[in-house]
């Protein structure tokens, strides 16, 4: 890759996408004296409430993207689901866009996101693409018989669009239950633990990786991440080797989070992968010197990574809905370190926050 002159400082950092990720990205690129201009559809957005320029309009309004590239000298995602169209279009009027087009419309599909992790030597679970009911019994077979996991290819997210088959007379049921659309159906992974390493690669091919964290979900949603993971020096080379693959594979520019399955004979399968900062990544907030914000923001901004090394050991706890009213109690605990998104109510399961219990050093 040509080496890249780094950013300036002053200069503006374009972000696509109204959540939580855009917030605290927009935290670390203003820590390192840029501005931000945000993209957003959504109004009141936590990210777009933080940043010096804020456009809300819709991924696909021709002047807003037109704007939004006056504005920045690179443009950046928080969201994988932004058209990968929209992307495109901002290359074409000349905007400078890390991660590129091909990574997201990539990881945008679940079927396309598997074939390309297993013909760059990263291996997943084995699937079969499903187009309607009918596919789904003799996929069934050709798995080995169940239970399997059926999801919609675009756009799920914390385990919706999902639903499990363990019979071939569930095959009618399991398509509805995820909008008869175009899916994926997943071998079940017999996993022993979820894991997951965030990834970084800059813009000379430089890859840089924080230590592997264990995860624990509920509901297909994550609740918690220890990092590092137990014993994670048995297992960090070879998840690095993994992410390696990928990133290098998708020509990366940023952060991307790599989740595993890590199986009882020691294998390491990928479930999937995210072209942004990943939520399993938010403890190196606390854990590290540089986090997966900045590390991002140094990425596309063409500076040198940082060390990701970890500092302490963290427990990364998600508040998902009315959990964050816990605010008060967990504010009063030494070791609790507060990461609230500014988000208006509270549903059940949604994102309001994290908290990282910083557990001292690294063990
Ligand atoms: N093939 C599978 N076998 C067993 N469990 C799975 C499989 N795929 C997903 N899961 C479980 O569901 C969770 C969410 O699935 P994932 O594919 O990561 O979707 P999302 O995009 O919603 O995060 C995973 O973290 C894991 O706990
Ligand atoms: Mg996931």
């Amino acid at each position: 890759m040509e080496p890249r002159t780094p950013l300036k400082p002053g200069s503006t950092i374009g972000i696509l996408g109204g959540g939580q990720l855009g917030r605290m990205l927009t935290m670390a690129a203003t820590q390192l004296g840029f501005d931000v201009a945000v993209l957003s559809p959504r109004d009141w957005a936590p990210d777009a409430r933080v940043a010096a320029h804020a456009i809300h309009a819709r991924y696909d309004d021709a002047a807003a993207l037109k704007r939004l590239h006056e504005l920045s000298d690179v443009i950046t995602f928080e969201f994988e689901n932004v058209p990968a169209r929209t992307l495109e279009v901002l290359a074409e009027l000349g905007a400078d866009v890390a991660p590129g087009p091909r990574a997201l419309a990539c990881t945008q599909d679940r079927v396309d996101e598997k074939r390309f992790l297993n013909d760059c030597g990263a291996p997943t679970v084995d699937f079969v693409a499903i187009h309607d009911a009918s596919d789904i019994g003799p996929a069934l077979g050709a798995l080995g018989g169940g239970p399997a996991l059926l999801k919609t290819r675009r756009e799920g997210y914390d385990g919706k669009g999902q639903a499990w088959v363990r019979d071939p007379s569930e095959a009618q049921a399991a398509f509805a239950a995820i909008g008869s659309k175009p899916a994926i159906l997943e071998a079940k992974a017999d996993f022993v633990r979820e894991l997951s390493v965030i990834a970084v690669r800059g813009r000379d091919g430089d890859v840089v990786c924080y230590p592997v964290g264990e995860n624990t979900h509920a509901d297909g949603i994550l609740r918690t991440t220890l990092a590092p993971a137990p014993g994670y020096q048995d297992v960090q080379a070879h998840a690095e080797a993994i992410a390696r693959k990928v990133v290098e594979g998708l020509d990366y520019v940023g952060v991307l989070g790599v989740e595993l399955f890590e199986l009882a004979d020691g294998r390491l399968l990928v479930n999937e992968v995210a072209p942004r900062v990943h939520n399993t990544g938010h403890w190196t907030q606390d854990g590290c010197l540089c986090d997966q914000f900045e590390q991002h923001i140094r990425a596309v901004a063409a500076w040198p990574l940082g060390p990701t090394e970890a500092r302490a050991s963290v427990r990364m706890e998600n508040l998902l809905g009315p959990e964050v009213d816990r605010w008060p109690q967990l504010a009063a605990q030494a070791n609790a370190r507060l990461h609230l998104y500014g988000k208006g109510e509270a549903r059940p399961g949604r994102k309001m926050g994290h908290v990282n219990w910083v557990l001292g050093d690294v063990r």
